[in-house]
């Protein structure tokens, strides 16, 4: 497979800066293209960011899974699309062709339809890495269905929230996940939710781990059986429903700065377009390739960078279910080994905890493969950057730091992969099409370089968020209305002599623990549930591995009991009402917060003391009691 739009040298880079600033809509149409539309669009874009009210492809037709399978069958379809590797590196891997994963979708799309799953109903899938995780997002796709999935570590009531936002009535689940030396029992979970959603009618469950599961007489269904249905059907085909461009593709929920996890709304062409553009070009994706994205389905850099851009690339993409430090810490270059990989895309976090074991595991190990390296999801610091390109690119992979989002779909700041330079801790450039602003706090653009700000973008992509699902204010108010005229990330930002963008962390109340985004108003939700607590506020401070790290102040009931038993307690709560990524690093009694005459809580000053910065709280004078700020400081952790 070739790609018409991929920039080969620094020269075809200029050219497409510049054919995307001056005229996006040309420069758009030209890359869309070359993909398989059942309708070529009316116009290319239609947008008003006050409202927000973002068309790309209007008109156009099309199914995203045409693009990600039926078009390469010709010839690709002996090639391998999806190669996965186990948990257990004793148990079999499995190497799916494109023509096997467009026999598998093509089934699991009508066991949907024989559920009577309709185009735009909601689908939950909540299993662990197994390659059905891509079958069953991709047979949505095929129908029409929105799927909406959610990661593996979330919990029951992280899930009973989401269904009953979307409103989703077919879920699609495992028994039970295998990660590392755990077994999460995922059905398990799903029941415990299902508690409150009388309204779910279908689960369908795959059998992966063989961890005993109750199954209810008319709702639950083997994922094998309701495939063998399918087969006695004889080889039925499923035609691919045809999706108006701006038809829903997918839900992904995220969190913000308010208690409420929001459903990120993502439509079908533009950001089939603008995936595939991203992977191709900032990897610099070559046919042949092996791609492997470490992150989970669960979050957006699997469904763009595992799923869906390497797949409508008609690339070959590796799906992990395991963790990088078990067996033991030399699991990914364990894996990069075995299947030669090309691509190595992966997050700070993983990077920094690997660090920690020294190059032992690394050393073992051929990465003579690699080409090209990939970090997201957080900042990288330089010592991880500089380990990575050292001792895991041998200094000859780029290393392409990759900034976005889930709103926005694609990656929007990063290098090109050997053709625009990196710089250590910076995302440096926008793609084409994409048009940072740094403004102040009044949203007033900041020019020039060597200046820092608020970072917004001034110009729709393809891949932008469409709504917020079920409620479009929500949407309006989170990301068009801080800055009107211009989406706002949410991140504060700095730009250099040269124009690079170095992303310095959130400017809002959102945490980002390695490399997952929290809201620090949901864990203080969820830790006010817990019995003894009366108020809690919580913040983030550095953590060596994690990037940032929870730091909980709690004023609790009683604490003369077992100080140690009441922090397990409330951590339990947290796994329990979020799931155990959000579990507080470090829970603080106190007896007070330090709060204004208004009685808001300056956090600001419990960031500082969280920080470690106690000499340096800045303004006090506001404070109801400044007698509250010692005894804190005096009980830090
Ligand atoms: O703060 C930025 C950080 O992660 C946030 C987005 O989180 P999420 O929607 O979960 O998506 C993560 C994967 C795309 C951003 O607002 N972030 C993401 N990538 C980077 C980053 N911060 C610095 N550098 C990055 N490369």
């Amino acid at each position: 497979m070739s790609y018409p739009f991929q920039i080969k040298t620094p020269e075809e880079h200029q050219v497409a800066m510049q054919k995307s600033t001056n005229d996006p809509e040309g420069f758009w149409a030209e890359v869309a293209s070359s993909f398989l539309w059942r309708k070529r669009w009316d116009s290319v874009l239609d947008w008003n960011f006050n409202t927000p009210d973002i068309k790309w492809f209007a008109g156009g037709k099309l199914n995203i899974t045409e693009n990600c399978l039926d078009r390469h069958l010709g010839s690709l379809g002996n090639k391998p699309a999806i190669i996965w590797e186990p948990n257990d590196p004793e148990e079999h891997h499995r190497v799916i062709t494109y023509r096997d994963l467009h026999h598998k979708v093509v089934q699991f799309a009508n066991v949907l339809k024989n559920n009577n799953v309709k185009k735009g109903d909601r689908v939950c899938i909540y299993m662990g890495m197994v390659p059905e995780l891509a079958v069953a997002v991709l047979a949505c796709a095929r129908i029409g269905a929105i799927h909406s999935v959610i990661f593996g570590g979330f919990s029951a009531q992280s899930i009973a929230d989401r269904l009953q936002d979307a409103q989703a009535e077919f879920i699609v689940t495992c028994d039970g996940a295998y990660r590392g030396n755990k077994e999460i029992p995922l059905k398990s979970v799903i029941d415990d939710a299902l508690v409150q959603c009388r309204f779910v009618k279908k689960v369908i469950v795959l059998t992966r781990t063989r961890i005993p599961v109750s199954m209810i007489k008319g709702r639950d269904l083997w994922w094998e059986d309701e495939i063998k249905k399918v087969e006695t059907m004889g080889n039925p085909d499923c035609p691919a429903e045809i999706m108006d461009a701006e038809d829903p593709l997918f839900i992904l929920y995220t969190s913000g700065s308010t208690g409420k996890p929001k459903g990120v709304v993502h439509s079908c062409g533009g950001y089939m377009v603008y995936t595939t553009y991203s992977f191709v070009n900032v990897f610099q994706y070559k046919p042949g390739d092996i791609h492997f994205c470490t992150a989970d389905v669960g979050w957006i850099t699997g469904h763009s960078y595992i799923v869906y851009g390497p797949l409508c690339a008609g690339a070959t993409s590796l799906m992990f279910e395991g963790i990088p430090t078990w067996p033991d810490a030399g699991r990914f270059w364990d894996v990069v080994d075995k299947y030669k990989v090309n691509i190595l895309y992966t997050a700070p976090t993983a990077i920094r905890s690997l660090m920690s074991y020294g190059l032992g595991p690394v050393n073992t190990h051929d990465l003579s493969s690699l080409k090209v390296l990939g970090s997201v999801g957080e900042p990288i610091n330089e010592e991880a950057w500089q380990w990575l390109n050292e001792n895991i690119g041998k200094g000859k992979c780029p290393v392409v730091d990759t900034w976005w989002q889930t709103e926005t779909g694609g990656i929007m700041i990063s290098n090109m992969a050997g053709i625009t330079p990196s710089k250590p801790s910076y995302a440096t450039l926008p793609l084409p099409g994409v048009q940072p602003v740094l403004v102040d706090d009044a949203g007033k653009e900041i020019e020039g370089n060597n200046v820092s700000g608020n970072l917004c973008i001034k110009f729709p992509w393809p891949s932008i968020i469409r709504t917020t699902y079920g409620d479009h204010e929500r949407c309006r108010l989170n990301y068009f209305s801080t800055y009107p005229g211009y989406y706002f990330t949410g991140d504060g930002c700095y730009r250099d002599e040269a124009g690079n963008y170095r992303i310095t962390g959130r400017v809002d109340d959102v945490l980002n623990v390695s490399g997952h985004r929290i809201g620090t108003a949901e864990v203080e939700n969820a830790i006010n549930m817990h019995a003894g607590v009366i108020e809690s506020a919580v913040v983030g401070y550095p953590h060596d591995i994690k990037g940032q790290g929870i730091y909980a102040f709690v004023i609790y009931s009683s604490t003369h009991g077992d100080e140690n038993l009441s922090r397990q307690d409330i951590s339990q709560t947290v796994a329990r009402i979020i799931g155990a990524i959000a579990r507080p690093d470090k829970i603080q009694f106190v007896s007070n917060l330090p709060k204004t005459r208004s009685g808001k809580i300056m956090r600001r000053i419990l960031r500082k003391i969280a920080e470690g910065e106690v000499e340096n709280l800045g303004d006090t004078s506001t404070l109801l009691d400044p007698n509250v700020v010692e005894e804190i400081k005096n009980g830090k952790l």
